[in-house]
């Protein structure tokens, strides 16, 4: 009977020990939103007693290393200004969003900015890799994990330097290359489809868009390869012996994905893919003084939040004045993240703002609609407070996003470049008047919110679990191991067949043998008759 007592203090105990294991963890983030999302993470860690590292290149330009924080910044030096860096990424956005460009320039363009960034990324690859003191210093550090973004260059080549076990977080690649071609991840071509962007690629797909489908992976998978080459050779180069970028990313023990069932269509997954989109949203707080002051003069009408996220600065004057005016036309009050210019149509029920609570506002309960570029935190902040979409997609995997929530009957999809006033006009009036994209909106979030583990927590856990197991290589597939042709038993196959061919050669000669011999045995027979 005492046991009875003992037992919720042992439990506590135990508990107890649990939450005083504190880690040592390495985390190389990306920029901007992927920061952002990452960020939320570190700070989870660090309330739970780990010690946080991030290691960040001078040149970065969302991540504020100057500030005090409670985890630590280690900064290298790299061969690339912060401005041009970010002028960099500025007119790379540019080109998406200037629609004065002809086709072709645009074209020649994107081929300047990419090799571009090739060259600012290796130099932030050198920056990190050749600096032996850093080096050095990180090997002493004996950190227990690395917990790192792929848009962050070469973070897999540190882990492997280091010898860390290592976790990403990733939004599924569009059209799942890496995860394809790098983490074994299977996609069958007749019910996963390569690419949303398209406009018509779903789940649910006819011949010929199977077809289609088939030919966009083969089609993805040669660019890839082509694009690896210059990567190989560096990682190459840096480890000393044969090595590929597919192989080192490969070797991520757990792969945090930035999305859920609520977003995704249905479709395998491996033992080391585990879901965490939506892990930075919160219930809202409560707004500014000014700001909800703006929101309550909406009356019943309500608000609609505007953003094109954090890389999107200014719009050409008649992109901005296309916009306004159709903001404008609606009853809603309108409040638009935006640092351009100010729109020479911009209606008194329409406030900019540098910087607004995004997360707060779409929680808020006037809140009608949301227009928004679709990028991955965005569009889930949308999902948990169930706030249904115009999406104006841009560039990167914002397309596939927005098409995820159009096919789910959530969101309006426009065209950047395309979008009269009218067009927007119209899309926020279908969004905000017709309750069947709210409804779809709230099931998607009660299907967000119904989960056995909050994606933070699972994040953190995991993280936790590769510390406490060193790895998770009980996780990994053996497919990792084969070639191509093992992996989709070609080789079986092609045994079996000749196996089949051999008997049947055999059953034919014997049979042609026998037929022959008693052919000649008859014809013997009548000729002695
Ligand atoms: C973290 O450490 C502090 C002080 O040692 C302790 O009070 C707190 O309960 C710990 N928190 C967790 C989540 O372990
Ligand atoms: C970065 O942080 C420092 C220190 O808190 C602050 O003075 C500075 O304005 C910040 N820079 C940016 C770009 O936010
Ligand atoms: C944004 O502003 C910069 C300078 O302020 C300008 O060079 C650039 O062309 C603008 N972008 C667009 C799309 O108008």
């Amino acid at each position: 009977m005492i046991y009875r007592h003992l037992l919720p203090l042992v439990a506590l105990l135990l508990i107890g020990s649990e939450v005083s294991l504190s880690g040592n963890i390495l985390v190389l983030p990306g920029e901007f939103s992927h920061w952002y999302n990452m960020r939320v993470i570190v700070d989870e860690l660090v309330a739970r007693n780990h010690s946080v590292t991030v290691l960040i290149h001078s040149a970065s330009y969302s991540v504020n290393y100057t500030r005090k924080e409670n985890f630590k910044y280690t900064v290298f030096k790299v061969n690339v200004e912060k401005e041009d860096a970010e002028n960099m990424w500025q007119n790379h956005i540019n080109v998406w969003i200037n629609e004065a460009v002809p086709g072709i320039q645009t074209l020649l363009l994107f081929w300047n900015i990419l090799s571009e960034i090739q060259s600012y990324l290796e130099s932030i690859c050198d920056g990190m890799l050749l600096n032996q003191e850093l080096i050095a210093s990180l090997r002493e550090s004996h950190f227990d994990v690395l917990l790192y973004d792929p848009l962050m260059p070469c973070s897999d080549l540190l882990a492997e330097t280091l010898g860390l076990p290592r976790v990403m977080s990733n939004r599924l690649t569009v059209a799942y290359t890496f995860e394809r071609l790098c983490g074994q991840l299977p996609t069958p071509p007749s019910y996963v489809p390569a690419v949303a962007a398209q406009g018509h690629l779903t789940d649910h797909m006819s011949f010929l868009e199977r077809v289609e489908n088939v030919l966009l992976y083969v089609a993805l998978t040669v660019v890839y390869k082509l694009q690896m080459i210059t990567f190989d050779k560096y990682y190459t180069k840096i480890t000393g012996k044969p090595t590929t970028l597919c192989d080192t990313l490969g070797k991520a023990d757990i792969w945090l994905i930035r999305t859920y069932w609520d977003f995704e269509y249905p479709r395998p997954l491996l033992p080391n893919f585990k879901f965490v989109g939506g892990l930075h949203c919160k219930p809202a707080k409560p707004l500014p003084k000014e700001m909800e002051e703006f929101v309550q003069s909406s009356g019943d009408d309500g608000i609609v939040v505007f953003s094109l996220g954090s890389m999107v600065r200014n719009l050409t004057k008649q992109r901005a004045n296309t916009i306004a005016a159709a903001l404008g036309q609606i009853p809603q009050k309108v409040l638009w993240r935006y640092t351009g210019e100010k729109p020479d149509t911009l209606a008194p029920n329409t406030r900019l703002y540098d910087w607004i609570p995004q997360n707060d506002l779409l929680g808020h309960p006037k809140t009608k609609a949301f227009i928004s570029h679709g990028g991955t935190n965005g569009l889930y902040e949308a999902i948990y407070h169930g706030v249904p979409m115009v999406g104006i997609p841009l560039f990167g995997d914002q397309p596939d996003n927005l098409f995820h929530m159009k096919t789910k009957g959530a969101a309006v999809m426009l065209e950047f470049n395309k979008m009269e006033t009218k067009d927007l006009k119209d899309a926020l009036t279908e969004v905000i008047n017709n309750p069947s994209y709210k409804e779809n909106m709230m099931r998607l979030s009660r299907i967000h919110h119904d989960q056995p583990m909050k994606p933070l927590d699972q994040a953190v856990f995991w993280i936790e679990f590769v510390m406490r197991n060193k790895g998770a290589k009980h996780l990994r597939v053996a497919a990792h191991d084969l070639t191509w042709y093992q992996y989709h038993c070609l080789d079986v196959a092609a045994f079996l067949l000749s196996i089949v061919a051999l008997v049947t050669f055999i059953f034919v000669k014997s049979c042609a043998w026998l037929f022959r011999k008693c052919c000649r045995r008859t014809s013997a027979k009548s000729k002695k008759e």
